[in-house]
């Protein structure tokens, strides 16, 4: 399973598109693709998924990572039905819940706030888990670093977006360092929410988001057919195919997917011989007759013992 956040600290710069985007071509691809809506607002759930919000009674993501609620993870999931999938593709969704907001002042004050997500998340089965962040630099967005193999950043190329990013850095050094885990790789970033023909300004941005040396991948560039696919609770790759914004997150996939090909298959669970139920009770047997010193004997012959009929 490979975990991926979709994370900026800055609003607005299109993180819910595209974990929608990118978790959708997943599945398209036939991958088993987990979507967790971990931002209190909800846009993923709502918004974009045209799903409900879970219900104040259900179990929710708010009650496992608080632990007032310890049920399987599969509790928590909801397939999303509009949605073209490959052979063997699953496209589920955690939706967001009441008591999101709330939650970020009860984490912090865990006595190790940043694993509980791991935690609730740990049991999960699928290649794909794909993590849509709040805008903020939050113990919400601790958590989703704090167990992600990579990250995917959107940045729309204007010189704000620099800024943004030297903090997303200072902030993966602090997570590392607070939950002392790898360092945190950047699987890419995003350039998107720009007008075409690109302006002179933003090419220059673009230039020095370069610099930083992290891998740029395929633009999402404006366009209106991401609100019509959003206003029918439909992924843009179902929506509408052959669209620029649906062939780049097809391309970010394909890197996504990329990574998780050369994942290290993960240490094989020793699996015990084949249990048979006959076989245990002659090995009882032979052992209990082995260590026999006649004792049982005698106290099987001071029994009493019904007549036979
Ligand atoms: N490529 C696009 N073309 C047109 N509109 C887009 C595109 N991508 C996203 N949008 C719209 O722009 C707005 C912001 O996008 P999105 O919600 O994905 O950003 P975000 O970074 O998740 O925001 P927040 O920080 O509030 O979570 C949304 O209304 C979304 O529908
Ligand atoms: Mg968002």
């Amino acid at each position: 399973m490979q975990i991926t956040s979709v994370v900026n600290q800055k609003g607005g710069v299109g993180k819910t598109a595209l974990t929608v985007g990118a978790a959708a071509a997943l599945a398209e691809r036939g991958r088993r693709v987990l979507l967790i809506d971990l931002d209190p607002q909800g846009h993923a759930t709502t918004e974009m998924l045209g799903l409900p919000e879970a219900s104040a009674q259900a179990p929710s993501l708010a009650k496992a990572l608080t632990k007032t609620w310890k049920g399987p993870v599969e509790d928590l999931v909801v397939s999303h039905p509009r949605s073209n999938l490959g052979p063997g593709g699953a496209l589920d969704v955690i939706p967001t819940s009441p008591g999101m907001f709330d939650l970020i002042r009860r984490l912090d004050g865990f006595r190790v706030p940043g694993w509980q997500l791991a935690r609730v998340i740990q049991f999960a089965n699928y290649d794909h888990v794909l993590i849509d962040c709040p805008p903020a630099l939050d113990v919400l967005t601790n958590n989703a670093l704090a167990t992600t193999h990579g990250i995917l950043v959107p940045v729309q190329p204007d010189r704000t977006s620099i800024r943004a990013l030297r903090l997303l850095n200072d902030q993966l050094a602090y997570v590392q360092n607070a939950v002392n885990r790898d360092p945190i790789p950047y699987f890419g970033v995003v350039p998107g929410l720009y007008r075409r023909p690109m302006s002179t300004y933003a090419s220059a941005a673009l230039v020095e988001l370069e610099n930083f040396g992290y891998p740029l991948l395929s633009h999402v560039p404006l366009g209106v057919v991401m609100n019509e696919a959003a206003a029918h609770g439909t992924p843009v790759t179902t929506f509408a195919p052959e669209t620029t914004q649906a062939v780049a997150f097809r391309q970010i996939a394909e890197v996504l997917d990329g990574y998780f090909a050369s994942r290290p298959a993960p240490a094989p669970v020793p699996i015990a011989d084949e249990f048979v139920f006959e076989d245990f009770i002659t090995s009882v047997a032979r052992t209990r007759n082995e260590n026999d010193n006649g004792a049982r004997k005698k106290l099987y012959d001071l029994m009493p013992k019904k007549p036979r009929a």
